[in-house]
């Protein structure tokens, strides 16, 4: 038996141990090991047999990592059969997390106990994939169809008292010895001669399932996912399992699976999810960095981004002191912090006693002596350098030594802002996305001078509080923001030449980007970034930048709100309409321009606005201002709305071929000009070497 893998007899019971840290996946030792222990057990004194894992969880999974490579035996349904099939009971005892494939092997077992802290639960869906080992002919045996369906299309772990009241878990046991807890049960089971309770046993009624129902499901579910193929494959599985026996609807599952795993979506949404663990690790940092404490926390600036950040450490129970600029901006900010969480508990989504105790870790002052012991500071005032200098100079007096002290700024220089201190090493960026307390992402923002302990805690933080933190270095916009210029700028130079907005936008929005650039321009609000284009000095004089961003800020269409921008909203619904003015001032400007509009193809749409993303992504790992191209997919799929079952610009543009992007560049070049469509170099060379960015990245 391999050593990952363990079996013992304790009196009249037979014990199989997992033993695969970190998350004791199912590589194929894990798979032939728990088939040479059930074997074993069946040959053995023992009357029942517990299999429970070492470590902080349950089995986890399949292993990711074996997905696209060849199939390795003894396969998953195998290892479940000879499960299945002992002539004595398995219990599986459960704590952690049992997912995916982890799950599904103690849906084979014939019962399974769990501590209350246990989560369950089938998120293939997330990695583009349906469960491939009988979940999803398993889970509506016992739940029922309706209940597989949210299960498995969401992929959201169950607590263990709630699995337990929808039968997918037999009996909860109490936290402090599992395995002892499990033996017991065991003990149990084969004292009152339970039977071997098979769920393959269990059959669905189809008539118990009202008409019409799976062809609903499938719409629901294709409105959604929006061009995602797993959900849709999830509802044909869950379906076999209504209208064939086990066997076939096993069958069924395993060819849903393998069309799945082979797709460019489930290859994408796993690369994204491997990316989003390699983000938070950097790369020069020695791993004896030890971090410093973080237990209170300061704000400075309670608006739209102070407010949001503020919530996010209350959340995980850190006080936050929150400091404005005069009483009325505090309230302000206290006020909107307050009206947020109520929201919250009016959806049911937070207890009324948690929201109390959360608003009761957020305090307010106007009084920047109240920052004399806090252990972390983030500044979120308006976005102007001098201010902020300002603030990091006030900051550098007041602040006790070895305070972390942090700029959520958007575009400003931070080691200008570092230089405002007789600390740089202190000083760092964190770059939140708005809404804070909603978005994933946290662009960590490494100063020239930024010290290895500060940036280690940072990281920390940023993890505890929920986000998926990605490291970059000090440049205009940082990674997201300096490569989203090139995207603006595309949206609105394809409206000069013969685009509508709704045309722009719902050719990206069908690629799978959450919002069209241009709708998502009057969400933000026009005015930001024409503030912004006015206080660059370092624009090229084109009169087609920008242009119509430019033109509806300046006869007051600002977006959403005023009523107005790209699109007109209804006032009621927000709900967005095309607007046949703007169509006619596209127009007007056009022939101002001289520019003959033409009809333009989704295709050079979705080519225009992505590439220039991609280009500057190069150019960005040229200059080493991100680590790897992953941590630039990351950075775009949890902080822009890159559609994740793309992978993200730099993982698309691999699927694409760098050799094509980079020709079509070119093309681009000849026809619109070399201002905007020069190949980085970096793209060039690996277009040229047949590279991806992927090999490049795991080379550098
Ligand atoms: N396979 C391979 N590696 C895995 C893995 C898996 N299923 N799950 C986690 N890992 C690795 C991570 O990449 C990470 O590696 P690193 O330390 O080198 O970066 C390490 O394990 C620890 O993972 P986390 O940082 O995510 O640890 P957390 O404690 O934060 O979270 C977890 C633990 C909740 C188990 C989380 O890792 C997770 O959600 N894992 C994926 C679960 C999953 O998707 N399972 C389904 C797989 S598909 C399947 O089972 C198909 C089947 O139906 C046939
Ligand atoms: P905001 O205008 O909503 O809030 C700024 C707040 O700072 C105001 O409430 C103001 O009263 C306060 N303030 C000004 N001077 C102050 C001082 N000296 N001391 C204490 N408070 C002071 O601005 P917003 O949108 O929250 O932006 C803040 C920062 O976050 C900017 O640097 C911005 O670039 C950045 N950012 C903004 C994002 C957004 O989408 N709004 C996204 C990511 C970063």
């Amino acid at each position: 038996m391999s050593n990952v893998v363990s079996y013992e007899l304790n009196g009249n019971i037979g014990i199989i141990r997992v033993n695969n840290p970190p998350v004791n996946a199912l590589a194929r030792v894990v798979r032939q090991g728990i088939l040479d222990a059930v074997t074993e057990a069946q040959k053995d004194a023992s009357e029942a047999i517990v299999l429970c894992c070492e470590g902080r969880t349950f089995i986890a999974g399949a292993d990711i990592t074996e997905f696209g490579k060849p199939p390795m035996e003894p396969g998953l349904p195998e290892v479940l059969t000879v499960i299945e099939n002992s002539s004595k009971p398995v219990i599986a005892a459960i704590h952690g997390t049992a997912l995916g494939g982890g799950f599904e092997v103690a849906l084979a077992c014939h019962y399974r106990c769990a501590v209350a802290s246990a989560q369950v639960g089938l998120p293939e869906v997330k990695l583009g994939l349906l469960p491939g080992a009988g979940g999803t002919q398993r889970v509506p045996r016992v739940a029922g169809v309706k209940a597989a369906l949210d299960m498995i299309t969401s992929g959201n772990p169950i607590a263990a008292g709630k699995a337990c009241e929808m039968g997918l878990v037999d009996e909860i046991i109490g936290d402090t010895d599992l395995v002892a807890g499990a033996i017991q049960y065991a003990k149990d089971l084969a004292e009152s001669g339970a039977p071997l309770k098979r769920i393959r046993d269990i059959s669905i009624d189809p008539a118990s399932i009202e008409p019409g129902f799976f062809d609903k499901a499938r719409k629901e579910q294709a409105k959604r996912a929006r061009g995602q193929i797993a959900p849709d494959r999830i509802v044909t599985a869950i379906e076999a399992a209504v209208t064939l026996p086990m066997d076939k609807g096993l069958e069924r599952e395993r060819e849903l699976f393998k069309e799945l795993v082979t797709s460019p979506e489930s290859a994408a949404l796993r690369h994204i999810f491997f990316a989003e663990r390699q983000a938070a690790k950097i790369k020069d940092l020695p791993a004896d960095t030890q971090s410093r404490a973080i237990n209170k926390v300061a704000i400075i600036g309670g608006g739209t981004m102070g407010g949001g950040i503020a919530m996010c450490f209350a959340n995980v129970g850190i006080p936050v002191v929150m400091v404005e600029i005069n009483d009325e901006a505090l309230s302000r900010g206290l006020g909107i912090i307050s009206k947020n969480y109520t929201i919250t508990v009016q959806k049911g989504k937070l207890a009324a006693d948690k929201m109390q105790e959360r608003l009761d870790l957020i305090t307010g002052t106007t009084n920047y002596s109240a920052l004399a012991d806090v252990d972390l500071v983030i500044e979120a005032v308006f976005e102007n350098l001098e201010l902020k200098q300002e603030i990091f100079a006030k900051l550098d007096k007041g602040c006790k030594p070895g305070a972390i002290l942090a700029t959520n700024t958007s575009y400003q220089d931070v080691d200008a802002i570092a230089a405002a201190t007789n600390r740089p090493q202190d000083v760092v960026g964190m770059h939140f996305f708005s809404p804070a307390n909603v978005m994933k992402l946290l662009e960590v923002v490494r100063g020239e001078k930024t010290a290895d302990d500060v940036l280690a805690t940072v990281m920390q933080v940023g993890k505890k509080i929920g986000k998926i933190c990605a490291l970059s270095r000090v440049c205009y916009g940082f990674i997201g923001n300096r490569m989203l210029s090139g995207y603006g700028r595309e949206a609105q130079m394809l409206l000069l030449d013969g685009c509508t907005p709704e045309q722009v936008d719902s050719a990206l929005e069908r690629f799978g980007m959450a919002m069209g650039p241009l709708a998502m321009g009057d969400l933000a609000g026009l005015d930001v970034g024409y503030k912004a284009r006015q206080a660059r000095t370092d624009l090229p004089d084109n009169p087609k930048l920008f242009r119509m961003g430019t033109v509806l800020v300046e006869i007051g269409r600002l977006g959403q709100k005023t009523g107005a921008g790209y699109y007109k909203y209804d006032p009621a619904t927000r709900a967005r309409m095309s607007d046949p003015e703007v169509e006619k001032l596209i127009q007007d400007e056009a022939r101002k321009l001289g520019i003959e509009q033409r009809k333009i193809t989704d295709e050079e749409i979705i080519e225009r606005c992505l590439y220039p993303l991609i280009n500057e992504g190069a150019k960005i790992l040229e200059e080493g201002i991100a680590q790897r191209p992953s941590d630039i997919d990351v950075v775009y799929v949890y902080g822009y709305a890159f559609p994740a079952a793309k992978g993200g610009p730099m993982h698309y543009a691999d699927q694409v071929g760098l050799k094509n992007v980079y020709n079509k560049i070119n093309e681009f070049r000849g026809r619109y000009g070399e201002q905007y469509w020069k190949p980085a170099a970096l793209l060039e060379k690996l277009a040229g070497s047949g590279k991806t960015f992927a090999e490049w990245g795991a080379g550098s």
